[in-house]
C-alpha cells in the first residue's frame, strides 16, 4: 500500500509529484507529503487527509518551488493518519518516502534511541530514515554506500524514495518486495510506485529489482547493484497511454471501468483464440503440460479470489478436475496439501498483493507448477509464476475492482476450454462452439450496458437498508459473492452472500421486511429450487430484487423488482449477470454520497499482510 513518487528534471518539482500522487491515490489515501529542493534546501509540505487537503495547505502556506523531490500517499500501518506520521520523514541530511513495512523496526529504533537519536513520528519509516542518516555520517557523506549498510539491517518490504540534503540535484531509489518502476524521459527522470503515475511525462521506463539502487538526475538514471557496480537495464515501454488512467467523461473511474468491460474482455482473449480454438502457448501452457495436473488450487484474495470460485464451478463441470480455491492468507498459513502434480493457479490484479505472493513462493516451495493470471505489467507475481497470463484491463484505478474481475473470469473461461480439451473431456467441436460463446460475451455486456436504468432504480430501494443478502445457487452462488462484496466496500452497507439452499439452516431467521433479498437466478438446471428459496424468503417480508433472463416473468410471490439479462449459455452467464451487481452497488454508493472510488479504510494493493 501507499504510493511513492520521485521526480529530477527542468519541470516543477511539486506539480509532477503532485500530479504523479493523484494516479497512485488509489494505493492509499490517508495523508500525503511532498519533499523538495528549494535553492538546494529540502522543503517538506505534507498533511493528514487526502491530496486535496497538502494541496489546500499548500495554496495557504505556499508549496516547495524546485526541480527535484519525492512524493507520498498513504494507507497507514505504523501511527495512526496524523500531520506527524505523515510522510516523507527526515533524520538529519536524509528525507524519504516509504511503501512497505519494516517488521524489524523496534530493534532498529531502540539502537538509534541509544546512539542518542529522537524520533518524531511513530512510523517505522523514521526509523529508515534515522538509520540511513546514521550510516550516512559514519561512511562520511556516501549515499551509496549508507544505502547498502542500512538494506542489510532492514527486514521488511519497502520501496524507497531518498533525498540527501548533500545533494540537491540527486534523488535515490530502492525496492524489496514493493513495486517501484524508474521512468525515464527526455532530461528528466522518475521514479513511482506504478507506471500510471508517469504515462503523461514518459512511457518508458526500467523495473528496478530487489538490490538495485537507483541515482536518478535530470540527465540520466543510472543503476548500480549492492557493490556499486552499474547495471544494464533493459528499457520497457509502457502500452497504456495517458487517456486509459482518466476519467475520460464519466463521474468516476468506476462507472468507466464497468462500461471497458466489452472492450477488456476482447482484448484478454482474442490474442488466445486461434482458429477459433483457445491457445495459451505464449503463455507457457500447452496442451500436454496441462495433462500432467492431477489438482488445482486457486488462491487469491477478494475479488479474485471470487474470479477463483466462478473458475472452479466452470473447470470442474468441464475439465473434471477437484479444484480448490483458498484465500491467500489461510492458504499460506494452513499447512495445505500441495503436491509435485498439483498446479497452483495465483489471480491477482495488481500481482502485488503480499499474501497471493506468499502463497506463490509457498507453492513453488512444495514443488507445485504455478500459473498467475496478473493484471499487472511486470509485477512481483507476474515475474515469479512459472506460467502467466496477463489480462489485459489496462489500468484499474477504482479501489472497487470490476473490469480486472470480468478478465480474470473470461481467462478460466479459456483456460477451462483448454484444460478440458487436453484431457479429452469435451471434443473439438464442443470446445470451439464455447470458444465462440465466449467472444460474443462482449456484445452481450454492451447491450446491457445500453439498459442500466432498472439498476438506478433498484438501488434507490437499497439505500436506506442497514443489511442485505446475495443469494444464488452454483454458479449464481459464486457470482453473488462478487456482488455483496462490491454493494458493501463502496456504500458501507452491510451484506452477505448466501447459497441459496443454505438459507434455512440458520439465515433465514433474519429476514425480516427490513432485510432486502438480491437473488441471482441464471442457471436453467437450478432454476425452480432457486426461485423455492426465493418464495420462501419473500413470505418472511423480504424485499427480493431478482437479476434473472429476460424469458423469466416473476408472479408478485417471486420478485419486487426484476434485473433482465439476455438468453445466453448457463455456463457463461456470470460475465452477463455481475454487470447489473456492479452497477447496482455503484449506484446505491453515488445516492448515499459515499467516496465511491476511494471508499473508507482501503487501498487498492494491498502490500502488508
Ligand atoms: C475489491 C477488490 C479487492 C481485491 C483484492 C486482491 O473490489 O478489489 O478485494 O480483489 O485486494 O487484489 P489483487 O487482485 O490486486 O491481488
Amino acid at each position: 500500500m501507499c504510493g511513492i513518487v520521485g521526480y529530477v528534471g527542468k519541470r516543477d518539482a511539486a506539480d509532477v509529484l503532485m500530479d504523479g500522487l493523484s494516479k497512485l491515490e488509489y494505493r492509499g489515501y490517508d495523508s500525503a507529503g511532498i519533499a523538495v529542493f528549494e535553492n538546494e534546501v529540502i522543503k517538506v509540505a505534507k498533511s493528514k487527509g487526502r491530496l486535496a487537503d497538502l494541496q489546500a495547505k499548500m495554496d495557504q502556506d505556499g508549496k516547495p518551488s524546485g526541480h527535484a523531490g519525492i512524493g507520498h500517499t498513504r494507507w497507514a500501518t505504523h501511527g495512526e493518519p496524523s500531520d506527524r506520521n505523515s510522510h516523507p520523514h527526515g533524520g538529519g541530511n536524509v528525507t524519504l518516502v516509504h511503501n512497505g513495512i519494516i517488521e524489524n523496526y523496534k530493534k532498529l529504533k531502540e539502537f538509534l534511541l541509544a546512539k542518542g537519536r529522537n524520533f518524531e513520528s511513530d512510523t517505522d519509516t523514521e526509523v529508515i530514515a534515522q538509520l540511513l542518516d546514521y550510516y550516512y555520517e559514519e561512511n562520511h557523506g556516501n549515499p551509496i554506500e549508507a544505502i547498502v549498510k542500512t538494506l542489510k539491517e532492514l527486514e521488511g518490504s519497502y520501496a524507497l524514495g531518498v533525498v540527501f540534503a548533500d545533494f540537491p540535484d540527486r534523488v535515490f531509489a530502492l525496492r524489496k518486495e514493493s513495486p517501484l518502476i524508474v521512468g525515464i524521459g527526455e532530461g528528466e527522470s522518475f521514479i513511482a510506485s506504478d507506471v500510471t503515475a508517469i504515462l503523461q511525462y514518459t512511457k518508458n521506463y526500467y523495473l528496478l529489482e530487489p538490490g538495485e539502487i537507483a541515482v536518478l538526475s535530470k540527465q540520466e538514471a543510472k543503476v548500480y547493484d549492492l557493490h556499486y557496480q552499474k547495471v544494464e537495464k533493459e528499457l520497457k515501454t509502457a502500452d497504456w497511454d495517458v487517456s486509459a488512467a482518466e476519467k475520460g467523461g464519466y463521474e468516476h473511474y468506476m462507472l468507466k471501468e464497468i462500461h471497458e468491460q466489452p472492450e477488456s474482455i476482447k482484448k484478454t482473449i482474442t490474442p488466445r483464440i486461434e482458429n477459433g480454438l483457445p491457445n495459451l502457448e505464449e503463455c507457457g501452457i500447452t496442451p500436454e503440460r496441462l495433462m500432467q495436473f492431477n489438482k488445482i488450487h486457486i488462491v487469491a484474495c477478494g475479488t479474485a479470489m471470487h474470479a477463483g470460485m466462478v473458475g472452479k464451478y466452470v473447470i470442474e463441470k468441464l475439465a473434471k478436475i477437484s479444484v480448490n480455491v483458498d484465500i491467500a492468507s489461510e492458504f499460506r498459513y494452513r499447512e495445505p496439501l500441495v503436491s509435485e502434480k498439483d498446479l497452483v493457479i495465483i489471480i491477482s490484479q495488481s500481482g502485488e498483493t503480499a499474501d497471493s505472493l506468499a502463497a506463490l513462493r509457498l507453492s513453488k516451495q512444495l514443488g507445485a507448477k504455478t500459473l498467475a493470471i496478473v493484471n499487472a505489467k511486470g509485477s512481483s507475481i507476474a515475474r515469479e509464476a512459472d506460467m502467466l497470463i496477463y489480462t489485459h484491463a489496462g489500468p484499474e484505478i477504482a479501489v472497487a475492482s470490476t473490469k480486472a474481475y470480468m478478465v480474470q473470469i473470461a481467462v478460466m473461461y479459456l483456460f477451462a476450454f483448454e484444460l478440458a480439451l487436453a484431457n479429452k473431456k469435451i471434443d473439438e467441436a464442443e470446445c470451439r462452439r464455447l470458444t465462440a460463446l465466449l467472444q460474443g460475451t462482449p456484445d452481450q455486456i454492451s447491450k446491457i450496458l445500453e439498459h442500466k436504468e432498472m439498476t438506478q432504480m433498484i438501488a434507490s430501494e437499497l439505500i436506506t437498508a442497514d443489511s442485505l443478502l446475495y443469494i444464488g445457487r452454483g454458479l449464481d452462488y459464486a457470482l453473488s459473492m462478487e456482488g455483496s462484496l462490491k454493494l458493501k466496500e463502496i456504500s458501507y452497507i452491510h451484506s452477505e452472500s448466501y447459497a441459496a439452499g443454505e438459507l434455512k439452516h440458520g439465515t433465514i431467521s433474519l429476514i425480516t421486511e427490513e432485510m432486502p433479498v438480491i437473488a441471482v437466478a441464471t442457471q436453467q438446471n437450478l432454476f425452480d429450487k432457486t426461485i423455492s428459496n426465493i418464495k420462501e424468503v419473500k413470505a418472511r417480508g423480504a424485499k427480493v430484487i431478482l437479476v434473472s433472463r429476460d424469458s423469466y416473468q416473476p408472479e408478485k410471490d417471486v420478485a419486487d423488482f426484476k434485473f433482465g439479462l439476455p438468453e445466453y449459455e448457463d455456463l457463461l452467464m456470470p460475465m452477463l449477470a455481475v454487470v447489473p451487481l456492479q452497477l447496482i452497488a455503484y449506484y446505491t454508493a453515488v445516492l448515499k454520497g459515499t467516496d465511491v472510488d476511494k471508499p473508507r479504510n482501503l487501498a487498492k494493493s494491498v502490500t502488508v499482510e
